[in-house]
């Protein structure tokens, strides 16, 4: 079993897919915690009401804030295999990623390593691939190390947005794509599957 933290902002439809997968049994997972930079995030409710652990984790010493070295602690408590990024806009502070080498994911809205790095997440990396006016893009899966959308790229799939009208058309495209690839890379992970042969990352059949 692969006891897995997912790592939230926002919305938490990655969250959703990821739980629908487990409940579908496609997978033998379990999430023991989310956790979020934003203590108000609509994906702690979707976490609450699978009765999952929640943690906001910050640098401000606050009430119902814990610090990146308590949640290291907490995670290893946990056991925890995998951390999955799953629309975390924050950077992951060094001592996060030392303590769990290869052992965390991030999904990005685009092929990386283009429309990546600082700045690029959400809509805005949707506003520079129309503006770019580029006629596929899609979603990449990725180790995460110490620079933004850096790590070696795992997984990835396109979409055809050759006659888009708008960003959120886009985002919209790439989103369903997202909700097949992360959990297919999880499960993946779960079985071991997914081995690292530099320079190449592999997924085997
Ligand atoms: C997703 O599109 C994810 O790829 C993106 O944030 C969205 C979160 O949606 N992540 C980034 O842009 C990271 N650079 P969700 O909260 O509904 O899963």
């Amino acid at each position: 079993m692969l006891n897995i933290v997912v790592f939230v902002s926002g919305r938490g439809s990655n969250l959703k897919s990821i739980l629908n997968s487990i409940e579908n049994r496609e997978m033998n997972a379990e999430i023991l915690a989310v956790v979020s930079d934003n203590i108000d995030c609509p994906a702690f409710q979707i976490a609450q009401k699978h009765k999952i652990p929640t943690f906001t984790v910050g640098n401000e010493k606050k009430d119902g804030i814990i610090s990146y070295s308590q949640l290291i602690n907490n995670l290893k408590d946990l056991k925890i295999g995998l951390i999955v990024l799953a629309g975390f806009l924050k950077k992951i502070p060094e001592e996060l990623i030392d303590s769990f080498q290869n052992r965390i994911i991030n999904i990005h809205p685009a092929l990386l390593p283009a429309f990546g790095g600082k700045g690029m997440y959400g809509i805005n990396v949707h506003r520079a691939v129309f503006e770019k006016s580029c006629k596929v893009s899609g979603a990449t899966v990725h180790f995460v190390d110490k620079i933004y959308d850096n790590g070696k790229i795992i997984a990835q799939r396109c979409v055809e947005i050759e006659d888009v009208k708008t960003p959120e058309q886009i985002a919209e495209k790439v989103l369903s794509v997202e909700h097949q690839i992360l959990p297919f890379v999880i499960r993946k992970f779960s079985e071991g599957k997914i081995v690292i042969s530099e320079p190449r990352v592999r997924i085997l059949e």
